[in-house]
């Protein structure tokens, strides 16, 4: 395989951070398992703004249309928070996720047995989770026309649409199922049938595309009824489909009770061969250059870049293993501490989760 070439963008508040973690795993696990790498850092998001006065210049865009894959840090921060600006940083990550095509955000929820107990939820409850969101990244509500302010009855007002083509529904629900299948054969769709025309759509639509799948388990639930059992019974589910705004919501329920938001990783993925991967978290302005940011879950989208990018199973897997490794040997960032955990910053977390990267089995 050439060179696999890697547009990387810290962005803004803790991005460069975790950033740095992912660019060091990233080389580390290519000197074991290849492919080679060409990276080029790009600026997207606040720094941008501030820069150039857009979130996501043409040239970005183009260069990361040009690359095999994205390495994608955080965007936005108090300082872009302004409510009359004309642009957010958070446009920058839309306009990529839209203009690639990344219309599948696959959000991997896995709760470690050393952080078991770092979860609000109690262990007995929450103990073994691993499911998958597969959020829809590219319509609904974040996306649909018209998306604007505008008088109503004399007084201003403001509305965005919640719009899905049936092909968007279609090719959402068949990436879950293809999900499912290399796993434990179980799909969940969660709309909100009972009050949405949107969600009555979706209902239809997915339960017809199940049918396109005997072999595997397939139920529908309410979002709010879904957002209770999520936590009252996680280890229930295996992959959940759901629309663009409801799949940001759960993944952040979900984030919290794998011990911390800073664990979960995702890879953003179309149907053709760009990519787009990055944490799960925000920018968390508040500890920003304190060095303490958890980069597991950049880590982890690295790794998820190894299998889905470059075709490199046991790659990832040799990094997954490298960060439970590293947890079970005590390695905790301040977000994951506990009694006599051993504290480390950003930076030895990396050190001691690259130490444990095994590199290619002898054949
Ligand atoms: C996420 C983030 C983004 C979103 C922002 C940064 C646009 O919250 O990836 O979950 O709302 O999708
Ligand atoms: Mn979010």
């Amino acid at each position: 395989m050439r060179d696999a070439h890697v547009v990387v963008i810290p962005g803004d508040g803790i991005g460069p951070e975790v950033v740095s973690s992912g660019v060091e795993v990233l080389y580390r696990t290519s000197e074991l398992y290849g492919p080679g790498l060409r990276l080029t850092e790009r600026m997207l998001g606040g720094g941008s703004i501030d820069r150039f006065g857009e979130p996501c210049t043409d040239e970005v865009f183009q260069d990361a249309l040009d690359a095999d894959t994205v390495l994608l840090g955080a965007v936005g921060g108090p300082k872009w928070d302004d409510a009359q600006a004309k642009f957010t940083p958070e446009e920058g990550v839309l306009r990529l996720r839209s203009g690639l095509g990344l219309y599948a955000n696959v959000r991997p929820v896995r709760v470690y047995d050393a952080l078991v107990g770092q979860s609000p939820l109690r262990s007995e409850i929450v103990r073994g989770t691993d499911l998958v969101i597969v959020r829809e990244l590219t319509g609904g509500l974040y996306f649909g026309e018209p998306k604007e302010m505008r008088m109503v009855g004399g007084e201003p007002a403001a509305v965005d649409t919640l719009l899905y083509r049936r092909s968007e529904v279609e090719r959402i629900v068949r990436h879950a199922f293809g999900w499912a299948s290399g796993r434990r054969r179980k799909v969940l769709s969660v709309d909100k049938f009972n009050v949405l025309i949107s969600g009555r759509f979706w209902r239809d639509i997915a339960t017809e595309v199940a049918g396109e799948y005997p072999g595997i388990e397939f139920s529908t639930m309410l979002a709010d009824s879904f957002a209770a059992a999520l936590i009252q019974r996680p280890t229930d589910w295996d992959v959940v489909v759901t629309e663009n705004t409801f799949g940001d919501f759960l993944s952040d329920e979900a984030g919290v009770f794998t011990g911390s938001l800073g664990m979960l990783p995702s890879a953003s993925l179309g149907d053709g061969s760009h990519a787009l991967y990055e944490p799960v978290h925000g920018s968390a302005p508040d500890i920003v250059g304190e060095r303490i940011a958890n980069p597991i879950a950049t880590i982890l989208s690295v790794a998820m870049m190894f299998r889905h990018s470059f075709g490199k199973p046991e790659a990832a897997s040799a990094i997954e293993l490298a960060v439970e490794q590293a947890l079970n040997d005590g390695f905790r960032t301040r977000d994951i501490t506990e009694p006599d955990a051993y504290i480390v910053d950003t930076e030895s977390m990396t050190e001691a989760i690259i130490a444990r990267i095994e590199g290619p089995k002898a054949r």
